[in-house]
């Protein structure tokens, strides 16, 4: 089976540029946008490539089980010697009553947040951190509002390799700061928010020689790729209506329509899926700038409890764009209080996420009910991290008594006696 080797080519993604594969640089030297790696379409496809997915999945130990490195013919990587969980492998279930709360009775969500360090960056991570252990990264860093913090420190801990994290003061959730500082990353708390974290995070990538791992990354966003492929292969190749999923810094949006053109030119799946993004309201630059045809982005100060998409100025802006247009796809924004309502009914149905990831979810519903996606649609929601993550929001959600929080679930505290509990079982 062939890997992709060195007709692996990193090039603007704007002007076309060409750079060194291998070199820790993410912007062109030309006129700044981004950079993508690109490499030669697979041998096989259709039905062969599906059967060499499917055939992987029966092995134990290496790199088949990885839920991204399985993909690897679709993935424009080098995929030897990689440092893996394995990560991926995440399951696709039916939503439960957050289904029905989101007035989809199919709607599906893809647990993203099962993944090793409880988010959906292992999978760009397990990549990034192959590259840099490749190119013998000295150190690795990251700006991050603390998934990718926690997935980089604990990545950079396997590899043997010091990790540098900068997250925003005041505004990472406790499980995500815990995370970084139990896998031995060296934690930078940045008097800022994200967007002046990657702003230091870049400089320092550029003027003290340390491999970054932000999405700006271009291998970040290969490995990113695998939550729409392993989907569509749990899908049984048949993709659905819509693909909904929460928008920060947008490396996921981007990696949704590289997967999906991928999956589309290799006779994968017969037809594109839409991608709604959702933006928390107070954190919605991208969703402002779709209104307006995306005629420009206009970076803002964000504001929302869903501190893993609380960015103000989106890195991966073009290429999210890109995305959007390519799969006719929608931007939507939600309040705090619908993303919040979101995630305690999820939580409810036994599945259980972070708010950003609930986002997603209520924006399903939002589009349902304004009748821009019908309530027949098959519709995947991914869940992008664990309901571990941020336990200040679901114990704050549960822990007072707010009118209109119908799911809110107060502890009960009582007296080590059965009379305090029969009294109190019968309050109930
Ligand atoms: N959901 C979760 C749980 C996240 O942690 C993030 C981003 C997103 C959604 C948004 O994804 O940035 O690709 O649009 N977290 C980054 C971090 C910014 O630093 O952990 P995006």
């Amino acid at each position: 089976m062939q890997d992709v080797d060195e007709a692996l080519i990193l090039r603007c993604s704007k002007c076309s540029t060409a750079a060194e594969p291998d070199s820790n640089q993410a912007q062109c030297a030309v006129c700044g946008a981004l950079l993508e790696l690109v490499a030669p379409p697979p041998k096989v496809r259709g039905d062969a490539l599906r059967r060499i997915f499917a055939d992987r999945r029966g092995t134990h130990g290496g790199r088949d089980t990885s839920g991204v490195w399985r993909y690897r013919e679709l993935l424009a990587v080098r995929a030897d010697d990689v440092i893996t969980f394995p990560e991926g492998n995440t399951p696709l279930i039916h939503g439960g009553r957050a289904a029905h709360w989101a007035g989809c009775p199919t709607l599906r969500v893809k647990h993203e947040g099962l993944n090793p360090t409880g988010s959906f960056k292992d999978r760009g991570m397990t990549v990034g951190i192959t590259q840099a252990k490749r190119v013998g990264a000295w150190a690795v860093a990251c700006a991050s509002t603390g998934n990718t913090a926690a997935s980089m420190a604990a990545y950079a801990a396997r590899a043997g390799i010091p990790a540098l994290v900068f997250i925003p003061a005041g505004k990472v959730a406790m499980g995500k700061l815990s995370q970084a500082l139990a896998y031995g990353a060296r934690t930078l708390v940045v008097r800022g928010d994200f967007d002046a974290c990657l702003e230091l995070a870049r400089r320092a990538a550029r003027e003290l020689g340390i491999y970054l791992l932000n999405s700006v990354n271009p291998y970040r966003l290969e490995g990113q790729k695998t939550i729409v492929l392993e989907m569509l292969e749990q899908c049984g190749w048949d993709a659905p209506d819509w693909i909904a999923l929460p928008a920060g810094n947008l490396g996921n949006t981007a990696a949704f329509g590289m997967a999906l053109a991928a999956a589309r030119d290799c006779g994968l799946i017969s037809r594109v899926p839409r991608l709604l993004a959702v933006q928390a309201e107070g954190a919605a630059p991208f969703a402002h700038a779709f209104d307006v045809g995306f005629e420009a982005l206009q970076p803002i100060r964000p504001n929302t409890v869903a501190t893993a998409i609380n960015i103000g100025d989106p890195a991966s802006y073009d290429r999210a764009v890109r995305s959007i247009r390519e799969t006719d796809g929608i931007v939507t924004t939600v309040s705090d209080t619908e993303l919040l309502e979101a995630k305690a009914v999820i939580d409810a149905a036994g599945i259980g996420c972070e708010p950003a990831s609930a986002a997603a979810v209520a924006g399903v519903r939002r589009m349902i009910r304004e009748g821009v996606i019908s309530d027949d649609a098959d519709v995947v929601s991914v869940l992008t991290g664990h309901v571990l993550k941020d336990p200040e929001a679901t114990v704050g959600y549960h822990g007072q008594s707010v009118p209109g929080r119908a799911l809110s679930n107060p502890p009960v505290e009582i007296d080590a006696t059965i009379d305090d509990l029969r009294r109190t079982l019968d309050r109930a």
